[in-house]
């Protein structure tokens, strides 16, 4: 792939949301390994690999829609919204797979928590550049039960770990256009002498 190639596949990634995708193509599972073995190609400080995936397809995103409605539910209050329960319950089966993100905390304390995060985050951007690549669509969502500590454990997650979001992934039926960036002249500084 030439440099050239490279920047287009960067710069052309989109998030494309649920309401994006084509919900009765199913993706290959071959091919989300193929974008999850990606995701472990990226750097973390330590070696830790602090990264933990569950991943919900066919009748299993029913069983994500499931609990994470009815979570939402018993635990809104009264910020209980029926639109925001209605998503929990309708999006997943607008995906053909939702990987749950997960940070495991590595047993190396001398890694600072954050840097875990970071290199979980950096493991997302390659889920995001790998579902470009195969010409599919999806997206990182942080709602919904995401920083729920009573979520934690049905995506394998202990009290030191993270759930750190959601990752769809589907064929897209509504592709998304533009996207703006801001000038890097905004967001640097350059000191050369
Ligand atoms: C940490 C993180 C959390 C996100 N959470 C959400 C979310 O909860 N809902 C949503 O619609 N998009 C979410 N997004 C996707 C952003 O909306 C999207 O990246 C942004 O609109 C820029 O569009 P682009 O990805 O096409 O460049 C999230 C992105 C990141 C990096």
């Amino acid at each position: 792939m030439s440099p050239e190639q490279f920047n287009t596949l960067i710069r052309s990634r989109r998030s494309v949301f649920p309401d994006q995708l084509d919900a009765g193509k199913i993706v290959d599972d071959a091919i989300i390994k193929e974008i999850l073995i990606n995701a472990t190609w990226a750097p973390n400080h330590g070696k830790q690999e602090p990264w933990h995936f569950t991943v919900f397809s066919g009748e299993g995103l029913q069983k994500l829609a499931t609990f994470q409605s009815e979570l939402y539910k018993q635990e809104a209050g009264e910020n209980f919204k029926e639109i925001t329960f209605a998503k929990l319950q309708q999006n997943p089966l607008k995906a053909s797979h939702v990987i749950a993100i997960g940070m495991k905390r590595t047993s190396n304390k001398n890694i600072p928590e954050i840097e875990d995060i970071e290199a979980v985050s950096c493991a997302v951007q390659n889920i995001y550049l790998s579902v470009t690549a195969y010409g599919l669509g999806g997206y990182w969502t942080t709602g919904g039960v995401t920083y729920k500590e009573s979520a934690k454990s049905f995506f394998g997650l202990e009290e030191v770990d993270k759930l750190l979001g959601f990752f769809y992934i589907g064929q897209v039926a509504l592709p998304s256009t533009g996207g703006t960036r801001k000038s890097i002249e905004e967001k640097t500084i350059w000191i050369n002498e």
